[in-house]
Order: structure tokens, then C-alpha cells, then sequence
């Protein structure tokens, strides 16, 4: 058992792994440190897992799975109801621990796990939807129907932007389904997938079923996982790039798969837009947590008759951002979780400026991990910071004159996740949603994400959608039953 958590996040003290529902050192004894980006600080060690540790867990999953599978979906759905309740009365408890092992504002954590928990929630009520069919029998002296079944032992692999929501909206379907599962977290932040894998056998989770294996060899543990014959479905959130070859390593075993990957999110603004509620939207889709979030508005046309007043007004918003530790009062925008994504940020900023753009704002590295909020125009199309996910509190803008010619810009990415468009024309705002190549569409709101409606995108952005009543559909086969000898 580890305490280390303990001066600064956790009540009680974290569990290195969690494996068939006990705390477990990894085999070979080995851990690795957990820091809070923030300060550089050490809060906690765990587990790090090897592929034996992650085998071991697979086998436990796939024991723990006739007996979850056959309980009835009423029982499944109270027990998620209970975690549901667990996770809200420890809700502060999480947030730190979201905050200290991620950075972000306190008040984003607590909005996180409020929001990863709804999944639970929802997921609870869902488990009793699993609705089958009947079909018209084709022949006489014949009944045919489709019944829905778990997919099986499944994996996750989670990123490190909400280590408590994107953990809660694989697992809470897929074991209101009735699968099992093993969760490798981001390495960076495994600690809130142990904490909440700890309520979860509080609540009732029986040990096997849902089980964590941090590891600081991503690519080894996740090969444990996508060559194992037992499990039989990948859901996966991150990058594009580890999208693409977890895909090709999930095809030797012909694995389900679910992949919610980068994304380049557009956020247009015509000239008879409502500008209160653009900059609003601009704030929160592009500085909630450093910019760090797949459906962040990763750039921005204005229409040039509104341009230069918007670039003025958000810029003035931008300047008054209080950047800090997340844990200090008053923050506004935390650090960027590591040296590698500050790296990357001043890297598409160095390109940006080179090509002729202008800082109206910030631009500077502050020291440790942290990035000044920041405001950049006349960008030049085609530069590196449009056609890469900047993951960091940084706004390029571009001006455009037309509607076919942000459309165009808007879709000219290999990606499509999200975009945003601000229009007070009616048509327009149809027009627009129609065109644009994308698995979710903001108009006139810069934050779309909820429990309730399908996340997910369209190209090299993903396959598959996470919540809503379709979001458990990953976790099902379909199976086909025809019964014929039945006439008299
Ligand atoms: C993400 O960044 O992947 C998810 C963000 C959200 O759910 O809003």
C-alpha cells in the first residue's frame, strides 16, 4: 500500500494496482513516480505494471466474467448507481487528486469528476435498455430474434487530460453491458483510475471486474493487451498517431475497437455573430484546461468585418487569465502536463511567428510548466500551429471573407472531431452544420461534451461514440436466433 498521495490529495492511501480486486506490487516489484506538474513534485509511486501484470489481470477479468454477465442488468445498474453515489460524496477527495496529478484548476477537477461520475449515472439506467428484436419469421414454423450480449474482457487505455471522465465513459457502459474489464491509465496520471477503482469495489464491483495496471512502458503493456486472444475489444483515447498502430495491433486478433483520436477543431465566426457569446465560447472551448482537450478549438476563422474587434476583445480577456498551481485559489489555467507538450507549444508558436504572425497577447513560457495564455493573428494558412492539435492555451486567427471558403478551410484536415460556428442566421447555422466534415458540431456553444449526447469523430479522428444511449452499443454483440419446427 502506498501513502505517499496522502499530503496531497488522498484521504486514504492509494493502492499501487488494482488487480482482482486487491492492491498489488507488480511482479518484479518495480514503480515508478508520480509528479504533480505544477510543482515537479513526487506525490505518490505505483505499480509499473509489465505485460505479465497486465496478463495476470487479463486472466482475472475473464474468470470475474461468467458470473458478472449472468447477474441481472437491474443488479449490474445498482451497483453502478452505488459507485455513481461513492464518487460525488468523495467528490473533492478526486478533484485534488485530478489536480494534483494533472494540473488543472480545482474547479475543472471537481466539474470533472462530477462529469465522469454522470457517466456511471447514466450507464446505471442504461444497463436495463439492452433491448433485442424480434424479426417476421421468413418461413412458416419459424421464430427469429436478436438478443444483445456482452462483448467480453475488455481493455482501455486512457489518456492523462481527464483521467477520472475518459476512464468513467469506457467503463461505465462496459460493465453496464456486462464485460469486464483491464484499464491501463496514462502514465502520467494513474491515480485517479486507482482511486476510482478502489470506490468501485467499495460499491460492490466484484473483485476481477474492473481492474488498473499502471505502467511507465506504454507501448509493452499495450501490446499485452492488444495480442491477447481473451480480450476482445480496445477502447482507446489519444493521439492519432498511438491510434493508428494500437488499430494495426488490435487486426492480428480481429479485436472490436473504439479509437477517440486527435482532433483539429475549427471555431468560425461570421460577422453577425452575437460577439458576447462568441468570446465566451472562444474562453471556454479554447483555455479549459490549458488547451489540453481533443475538442478544443484548435483554430480560428473570423469573418473580416468582425475580426479586428474580436481579436481586441479576446485578447483583453485572454491578458486577464490567472495562470498557477491549480490548487491555489483563483487559478484560471494550470500547467501543461509535461516538458514535451511545452516543447511542442513553442515549437508551433516559433513556426507561426516565423511565417509573419502577430502576438496580440502572451507567447511566452513562464517558467516550469507553464505557458502564457495566448492570442496570435495573421496566421499564415497552412502553418503548423492549424494543421497540428496544439494541445496548449494558445489561439491562432485567421480572417476569412466567405462562406465556402471557411467551409473549405474548416474540412481541409485529416481530422473530425469537433468544430464550432458562431451565426445568428439561421440558415447559415443549417448550412453550416451540414458541411462541415465533423462527428459534433458547436453552434453558437464553444462546450458541446455531455453525458447525454455521442462523443466521437469522423476521419482520422476516431471510430465509435462514448456516451449517450448509443455510447453502450461498443460494448454489445448482436446475436441472431432462429427457431424453426414449430408448426403444428
Ligand atoms: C477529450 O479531450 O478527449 C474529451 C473532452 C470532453 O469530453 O469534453
Amino acid at each position: 500500500m502506498n501513502d505517499m498521495a496522502q499530503p496531497t490529495a488522498a484521504a486514504q492511501p492509494m493502492w499501487q494496482s488494482v488487480i482482482d480486486g486487491v492492491d498489488r506490487p507488480a511482479r518484479d516489484n518495480r514503480q515508478f513516480a508520480v509528479t504533480n506538474p505544477a510543482t515537479g513534485e513526487e506525490i505518490a509511486r505505483v505499480a509499473d505494471c509489465s505485460p505479465s501484470d497486465a496478463e495476470a489481470a487479463i486472466e482475472v477479468a475473464h474468470t470475474a466474467l461468467p458470473a458478472w454477465r449472468a447477474r441481472t442488468a437491474a443488479d449490474r445498474g445498482a451497483i453502478l448507481r452505488r459507485w455513481y453515489e461513492l464518487m460525488i460524496a468523495d467528490e473533492d477527495r478526486l478533484a485534488r487528486l485530478i489536480t494534483a496529478e494533472m494540473g488543472k484548476p480545482l474547479a475543472e477537477a471537481l466539474g470533472e469528476v462530477r462529469y465522469g461520475a454522470g457517466y456511471l449515472k447514466w450507464y446505471a439506467e442504461e444497463a436495463e435498455r439492452i433491448y433485442g428484436e424480434i424479426i417476421p419469421a421468413p418461413v412458416d414454423g419459424a421464430k427469429a430474434f436478436v438478443t444483445r450480449e456482452p462483448v467480453g474482457v475488455c481493455a482501455a487505455i486512457t489518456p492523462w487530460n481527464f483521467p477520472n471522465a475518459m476512464l468513467m465513459r469506457k467503463v461505465a457502459p462496459a460493465l453496464a453491458a456486462g464485460c469486464t474489464m483491464v484499464a491501463k491509465p496514462a502514465e502520467d496520471t494513474p491515480l485517479s483510475a486507482l482511486a476510482a477503482a478502489q470506490l468501485a469495489l467499495e460499491a460492490g464491483v466484484p473483485a476481477g471486474v474492473f481492474n488498473v495496471v499502471p505502467c511507465s512502458r506504454p507501448t509493452e503493456v499495450g501490446a499485452a493487451l492488444t495480442e491477447s486472444t481473451v480480450v476482445r475489444k480496445l477502447s482507446f483515447t489519444g493521439s492519432t498517431e498511438v491510434g493508428r498502430r494500437l488499430l494495426a495491433d488490435c487486426a492480428g486478433t480481429v479485436k472490436r475497437v473504439s479509437m477517440e483520436l486527435g482532433g483539429n477543431a475549427p471555431f468560425i465566426v461570421f460577422d453577425d455573430a452575437d460577439i458576447d457569446a462568441a468570446i465566451d465560447g472562444a474562453m471556454a472551448s479554447k483555455y479549459r484546461n490549458a488547451g489540453q482537450t481533443c475538442v478544443c478549438a484548435n483554430r480560428f476563422y473570423v469573418q473580416r468585418g468582425i475580426h479586428d474587434r474580436f481579436c481586441e476583445r479576446l485578447a483583453e480577456r485572454v491578458a486577464a487569465l490567472k495562470v498557477g498551481d491549480g490548487a491555489a485559489e483563483g487559478t484560471e489555467v494550470g500547467p501543461l502536463i509535461n516538458q514535451a507538450a511545452l516543447d511542442k507549444v513553442v515549437r508551433l508558436l516559433d513556426d507561426a511567428t516565423s511565417r509573419g504572425a502577430r502576438l496580440v497577447t502572451g507567447g511566452a513560457a513562464l517558467g516550469g510548466r507553464f505557458f502564457e495564455p495566448t492570442v496570435l493573428t495573421d496566421v499564415a494558412p497552412g502553418s503548423a500551429i492549424v494543421t497540428e492539435e496544439i494541445f496548449g492555451p494558445v489561439a491562432p486567427i485567421i480572417p476569412f471573407d466567405t462562406e465556402n471558403e471557411v467551409i473549405a478551410a474548416a474540412n481541409d484536415t485529416p481530422f473530425g472531431l469537433a468544430a464550432y460556428c458562431y451565426t445568428r442566421d439561421l440558415g447559415r447555422a443549417w448550412r453550416m452544420s451540414d458541411a462541415l466534415e465533423y462527428g459534433m458540431v458547436g453552434l453558437n456553444e464553444g462546450i458541446i461534451s455531455a453525458v447525454s449526447a455521442p462523443f466521437g469523430g469522423v476521419k482520422q479522428s476516431g471510430m465509435g461514440r462514448e456516451g449517450s444511449r448509443h455510447g453502450i452499443e461498443d460494448y454489445l454483440e448482436m446475436k441472431y436466433i432462429r427457431m424453426g419446427g414449430l408448426s403444428a
